[in-house]
């Protein structure tokens, strides 16, 4: 049978919802996946478009993203359900010639609307459309454990998580050599966050939201789920060594950072760096 489940973006959706979901990183309807379509998924998708719901405004605006489809998490939705009831936890939305306003043409079925975060999804997939030359698509918000636990005991800079994350799993500098950022404990889904993490967005592909959760972006589903992955996994040893309650006797060093760096030919952040 062929349909819309055939399409290889649904399927990508679908299999890292129900990825983050196994992970433990989604309890009840926390964290929101969107995806910027391409051209061609758009193609694909269309023979399953029902009629187009109304405008709605966004209340934020980003003209690079005009005319733009983008599949999204439904608000209040669970991804524990997503293969189970698909066209009820997620949908496709089109945005308008202004760039400012949604409608949905697939899915979000039973009254379900686009994420509560859909307008910080949709500012920081601006910001990293621009700064990634058009190569970003995916934006994922989620609740890992361990990154959050993270939250109540680091000082809330970019440098001290990053220098963490790095010196917790060899991998980390050369996956995000840039480090991630951290935003303080603010509102979730309002305006004040969405524009915090655009900022942080700018320079980094990740962005930490205190004692909420991680908030990363690729240009695929794998490279954004295996982002959130790597973090979380880093953040949990780290998590493990302390709750050792030894004393660290050895780490990997700055210099030993530059040389992962220079070896997998990667710009370490040196402002990050001793
Ligand atoms: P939504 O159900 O609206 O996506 O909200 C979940 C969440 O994690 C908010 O940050
Ligand atoms: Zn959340």
């Amino acid at each position: 049978m062929s349909g819309i489940y055939d399409v290889p973006c649904v399927q990508g959706f679908i299999r890292i919802c129900m990825d983050g979901w196994e992970q433990g990183w989604h309890e009840r309807n926390g964290g929101n996946l969107t995806y910027r379509m391409s051209e061609e998924d758009v193609e694909a998708c269309r023979p399953y478009f029902k009629t187009p719901g109304d405008w709605v405004d966004m209340g934020v605006r980003a003209e690079n993203q005009a005319c733009e489809y983008f599949m999204t998490t439904g608000s209040g939705r669970y991804f524990r359900n997503t293969a189970l009831f698909p066209d009820e936890t997620f949908g496709i939305v089109e945005i308008n010639d202004r760039g400012d306003a949604w409608r949905i043409v697939w899915g979000l079925e039973n009254g379900a609307r686009p994420t509560s975060e859909f307008p910080a999804h949709f500012m920081n997939h601006s910001v990293r459309k621009e700064v990634t030359g058009g190569t970003n698509r995916v934006i994922y918000h989620c609740h890992p454990v361990n990154v959050i636990a993270l939250t109540f005991i680091l000082p809330l800079t970019d440098r001290d998580f990053s220098r963490v994350l790095w010196q917790s799993m060899t991998e980390c500098p050369v996956i995000f050599p840039e480090g991630v950022g951290v935003v303080e404990w603010m509102v979730p889904g309002g305006p004040e966050i969405a524009l915090a993490t655009c900022e942080l967005m700018k320079k980094y592909q990740a962005a930490i939201w205190a004692h909420h959760g991680l908030f990363a972006s690729g240009p695929d589903f794998d490279t954004a789920f295996g982002l959130a992955h790597t973090i979380e996994k880093s953040a949990e040893i780290y998590m493990h060594i302390l709750s050792t309650g030894q004393p660290v006797r050895q780490t990997i060093t700055d210099d030993d950072l530059r040389a992962v760096g220079k070896a997998f030919g990667v710009t370490m952040n040196e402002a990050f760096l001793d």
